[in-house]
């Protein structure tokens, strides 16, 4: 197995691994270059449904996505089908967040898997917050230490809707579904595999800070995410058919660009449960 930088801070291509048939100890390496680099791909993996489903189970317990907006693969309540038809106008996740930040427990990684990819387009962006922790202000440190912020569904659903109209129709039950799911999380997370400090607020999901109002919290939240933004702390997934990629989403953002009208995109899902603990 080869672990091969994609850049300084974020992202790891695995090379020489073939993931239906790796053993336990070629997995550990696998978990611990995820947990290093907090987004890792491998190329031309050729696994059925249920082989894919097994490979997420190696890492914890899959989420069962109940959300309107959401599809699923016949027969796997577990493997979501993240498809945009040609004739559709919106995606899912063409804002930067981390997956189910309102969650009480949100997820700990998520697994995509390309079935079918557009001529061109469709990356998927990543953005690390671990990485920008490092470089934050002594003063912002201090400021953000010991805080919390609200994340909120409907928040997301909400800015998602009125940024692109919901042209087709998929968040409109989701935000009469949504009314009040949202959680509290500390801003600063330490990662619970090897303790380094994440900052755990994200664009769409965050709507303040504890004890401050929105209005307060947004000069403070905009320069985090600029920071966070910084061209250094991000990378891209250019996605090939059996392409498979999986973020650690307590110290990743990630991003779905929607760029590529006209054309058909489907990647399988699957989402790892529990990360906070
Ligand atoms: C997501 O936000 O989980 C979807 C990512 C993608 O389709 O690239």
């Amino acid at each position: 197995m080869e672990v091969r930088k994609v850049g300084g801070y974020i992202g790891a291509e695995i090379m020489g691994v073939d993931l239906t048939t790796c053993n336990e100890e070629t997995f550990q390496k696998i978990k611990t270059a995820l947990w290093e680099h907090g987004f890792i791909y491998f190329r031309d993996q050729e696994l059925t449904t249920d082989e894919y489903r097994q490979f997420g189970q190696r890492w914890g317990e899959l989420f069962v996505n109940e959300s309107p907006a959401i599809e699923k693969v016949p027969g796997y309540a577990e493997v979501e089908e993240i498809r945009k038809n040609p004739h559709e106008l919106s995606n899912i996740g063409d804002e930067w967040h981390t997956d189910q930040a309102h969650q009480k427990n949100p997820c700990m990684s998520t697994i995509l898997y390309a079935k079918v990819i557009p001529p061109y387009g469709g990356d998927t962006c990543f953005a690390s917050t671990s990485a920008a922790y490092d470089f934050l202000s002594e003063e912002m440190r201090q400021k953000l230490q010991g805080l919390e912020a609200v994340h909120s569904q409907r928040f997301l659903l909400e800015q998602v809707a009125a940024r692109t109209g919901d042209p087709d129709g998929r968040f409109a039950a989701g935000i009469k579904k949504s009314k009040g799911s949202e959680s509290i999380h500390p801003v600063i997370i330490a990662h619970p595999e090897n303790g380094k400090a994440c900052i755990y607020v994200n664009p769409s999901y965050t709507t303040n800070f504890v004890g401050m109002t929105r209005e307060e919290s947004k000069p403070i939240l905009d320069e985090i995410y600029k920071l966070i933004l910084r061209p250094e702390f991000n990378a891209r997934m250019q996605w090939q058919t059996n392409s498979l990629a999986l973020w650690d989403n307590r110290q990743v953002w990630h991003y779905a660009s929607n760029d590529y009208q006209g054309h058909l995109r489907i990647l399988h899902r699957l989402v790892v449960k529990d990360s906070l603990q």
